[in-house]
C-alpha cells in the first residue's frame, strides 16, 4: 500500500496528487489518501510502510508526524531532505559543501554586514528563508531598500529567464525554462514555461544539486550566465507545470518500484 499526503494547494484545476494517484491506479497499485490530521505516528501499527509526500503544510504538526512515521517507514520525500529544501539558507550550505556552482549568498543578522554585501555586489536579490513560489523576492539596490533582518542576499544574476529540472531517483528527467518581464519567473508569478531539452551541463548540475541534499526527487531551479548554470534553489515538494515529460507516470513508476524494493 502506498500512503499519499496530497498537496495542500492542490485545486481541482492543477491538482498534483490526483494525477500520480491515476498513473498508480492505472498500474494497478495499491494507494490511498492520507489524512496526517488523523494520524498518530506513535500508534504502532503503522510501519514499513511507503508513504509518498506531495506537499505539506508548513506547519510543525506535519512535519514532526511526518518524522516520526519515517522511523518505521519510508517516507518519500524524506522529512529532513524536505526541509533542508524549505530553508534557503540550508539549501546552500548544501550545494556549497558538494561544491555545486550557486551564486554568491550571505545570510547575516547584523546590517553592517548586509550593507557589506550590497555593496561588494552592486545590486543582490532578498530573498525570505522559508519562501517559495517567488513570494516576497525583491532586488536590492540601495542600503535603505533592505527592509528588516535577518537578510538572506544573493548576488544579482542578469537574466531574462530561468530554467527548472526535475530530478527522480538520481535522474534529470524533465526541464523547462520560465520566461517573464519580472525579477522573479515562477509561474505563480506570471512565468511562461516552457520544455527543454535537458543539455548535458543542465543534467550534470541538476544531478549533483539533488545529490547535495540527498533527496528522491526535486525540482531544480538554474540560472545559465556566461560561465554556465548556477543553482537558485532545490525544491523538495516540486510541482511539474509545463514539464513535456510525463512526471506523474515517472513519479508512480518510482513510488512503486520503491515499494517493490523494502518488500524484497
Ligand atoms: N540570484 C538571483 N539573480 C537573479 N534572479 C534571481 C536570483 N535568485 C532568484 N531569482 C529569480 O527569482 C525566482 C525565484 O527564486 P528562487 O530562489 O527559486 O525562490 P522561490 O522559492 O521563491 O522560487 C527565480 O526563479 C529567478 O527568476
Ligand atoms: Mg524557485
Amino acid at each position: 500500500m502506498i500512503h499519499i499526503v496530497p498537496k495542500p494547494t492542490d485545486t481541482p484545476d492543477d491538482d498534483s496528487t490526483g494525477a500520480v494517484i491515476r498513473e498508480l491506479e492505472r498500474a494497478g497499485a495499491r494507494c490511498r489518501v492520507l489524512d496526517l490530521g488523523a494520524v498518530d505516528p506513535l500508534d504502532s501499527e503503522f510501519e514499513n510502510e511507503l508513504v509518498w509526500v506531495c506537499g505539506i503544510r508548513q506547519d510543525g504538526h506535519q512535519f514532526e508526524t511526518l518524522k516520526v512515521l519515517s522511523l518505521h517507514n519510508r517516507v518519500i520525500n524524506t522529512p529532513e531532505s524536505i526541509v533542508a529544501c524549505a530553508s534557503k539558507v540550508v539549501t546552500t550550505a548544501l550545494l556549497k559543501k558538494s561544491g555545486v556552482r550557486t551564486p554568491e549568498t550571505a545570510y547575516v543578522r547584523a546590517e553592517a554586514q548586509a550593507r557589506d554585501f550590497l555593496l561588494r555586489h552592486g545590486e543582490v536579490v532578498y530573498k525570505p528563508l522559508y519562501g517559495y513560489d517567488g513570494n516576497g523576492i525583491r532586488l536590492v539596490t540601495k542600503p535603505d531598500e533592505l527592509g528588516p533582518g535577518p537578510w538572506y542576499l544573493q548576488e544579482y544574476i542578469p537574466n531574462d529567464r530561468d530554467y527548472r529540472v526535475f530530478v527522480l531517483g538520481g535522474e534529470a528527467v524533465g526541464a523547462i525554462c520560465r520566461v517573464s518581464d519580472s525579477l522573479t519567473h515562477n509561474i505563480h508569478q506570471g512565468g511562461i514555461g516552457t520544455p527543454v531539452t535537458i543539455d548535458e551541463e543542465m543534467r550534470t548540475i541538476a544531478e549533483a544539486a539533488a545529490a547535495a541534499i540527498g533527496i528522491d526527487y526535486c525540482g531544480v531551479d538554474l540560472l545559465l550566465d556566461r560561465e554556465g548554470y548556477t543553482v537558485l534553489e532545490v525544491n523538495g515538494t516540486p510541482n511539474w507545470h509545463c514539464m513535456a515529460a510525463p512526471i506523474p507516470r515517472l513519479l508512480a513508476e518510482y513510488l512503486i518500484r520503491e515499494e517493490r524494493r523494502m518488500r524484497a
